[in-house]
């Protein structure tokens, strides 16, 4: 058959074996690595963005959850829980019901988007939002798993990582080879930690010939880790990586130093800009944190820091219909305005200059 059976049938060799006991998928995974050549044009390098948006619930959290789920199924848990900013918790609440559990989720009050809240209500998850921002939800989150019968589904629960890596082994065996250079959005630095554990076992095993360099993009307003210190108040209209004490920081940077990479960070702007690129060039609607790896590229290319002809891959994160708001503003702050005619051929040809 040639129907895709989601990461952890894909990849069952490569994944520890206590994921495999009871296996939740909503087929994740196998998602597209699309040439960008507006991009490439742009960089004079050789782009591609792998599109994680085309994930079942339209993130690339679905590759770490069908692991994480499946974990918690096979040891028997009834109840998990996670912080989120948003597409964490849209991801547990549909695996979750898919296993017969109860899902927990704490997000941020006010400050994660409308298409993640409605599909954590649709899903039947207990979603409370919580006065804090998405640090403070994480505390209490691994609070109450330590101490009540729920089990942690954030990505410092190691079996999101085996599940993450996947997204490595996809763009190696779509390409032949490691990318030169990997780009992707940091947040709380779980997906960063896993390309790199996913590139290093493969090059480790000798399907890839290398490791690639990694390059991780901040929000300016959320970068603790390009300052080296936490951020009180993380702030930034890309709400999914609002993240000031990202837990797997140290993880991030070991990455950053063992591929010779760099965090940096990107301001709004830039990552707006990117997003219409994204839209408008490549063909590919992302939501705003999603942007910030291209934001990124396209800074360090200003810079004169991508090498010509290297090949790069980037991740772009999430579905632009999660956060849909932001195409519809202007770059200078205002709102684009529909074009309204009458139902006859020549008022709509005339409003289209033809
Ligand atoms: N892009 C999107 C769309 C995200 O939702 C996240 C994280 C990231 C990038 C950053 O990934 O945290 O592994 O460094 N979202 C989490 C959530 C925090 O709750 O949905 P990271």
């Amino acid at each position: 058959s040639r129907l895709w059976r989601g990461v952890i049938a894909e990849y069952a060799d490569r994944l520890p074996a206590h994921l495999q006991e009871r296996v939740v998928t909503l087929g994740e995974g196998g998602t597209p690595l699309v040439p960008a050549p507006a991009l490439s044009e742009r960089t004079g390098a050789d782009v591609y963005v792998k599109v994680e948006g085309m994930n079942p619930t339209g993130s690339f959290k679905d590759r770490g959850m069908t692991t994480a789920i499946s974990a918690a199924a096979g040891r028997g848990a009834q109840a998990v829980v996670c912080a989120s900013t948003g597409n964490t918790s849209a991801s547990a609440a549909a695996y979750a019901t898919r296993a017969g559990m109860v899902c927990a989720v704490l997000v941020p009050d006010g400050k994660i988007a409308m298409g993640k809240l409605s599909q954590a209500v649709a899903h039947g998850a207990r979603l409370l939002q919580v006065d804090g921002n998405f640090d403070d939800c994480l505390v209490a989150a691994r609070k109450l798993a330590d101490t009540h019968p729920v089990e942690l589904v954030n990505s410092v629960n190691p079996d999101r990582i085996q599940g993450q890596k996947t997204a490595a082994f996809e763009i190696v065996d779509a390409l032949g080879d490691a990318p030169d250079i990997h780009v992707l959005p940091v947040g709380n630095a779980g997906n960063i930690a896993a390309y790199w554990k996913g590139f290093t076992e493969y090059a480790d095993a000798g399907v890839a010939s290398r490791t690639p360099t990694v390059w991780g993009f901040q929000a300016a307003g959320a970068a603790p880790i390009v300052k080296g210190h936490p951020v009180d108040e993380p702030d930034t209209i890309a709400t999914a990586i609002r993240i000031g004490n990202p837990a797997s920081w140290q993880l991030a940077e070991e990455a950053r130093d063992s591929s010779g990479g760099v965090i940096e960070a990107v301001t709004d702007e830039q990552i707006l800009a990117a997003h219409r690129i994204l839209s408008a060039e490549v063909g590919v609607f992302v939501e705003p944190a999603s942007a910030a790896g291209v934001a990124g590229l396209l800074a360090r290319h200003e810079r004169g820091l991508v090498p010509a002809g290297a090949r790069i891959t980037i991740t772009v994160t999430g579905h632009g219909l999660k956060d849909p708001g932001w195409a519809l503003r202007t770059p200078d702050g205002g709102e684009v305005e529909p074009v309204r005619v009458s139902a006859d051929v020549v008022s709509i040809a005339d409003a289209l200059s033809l």
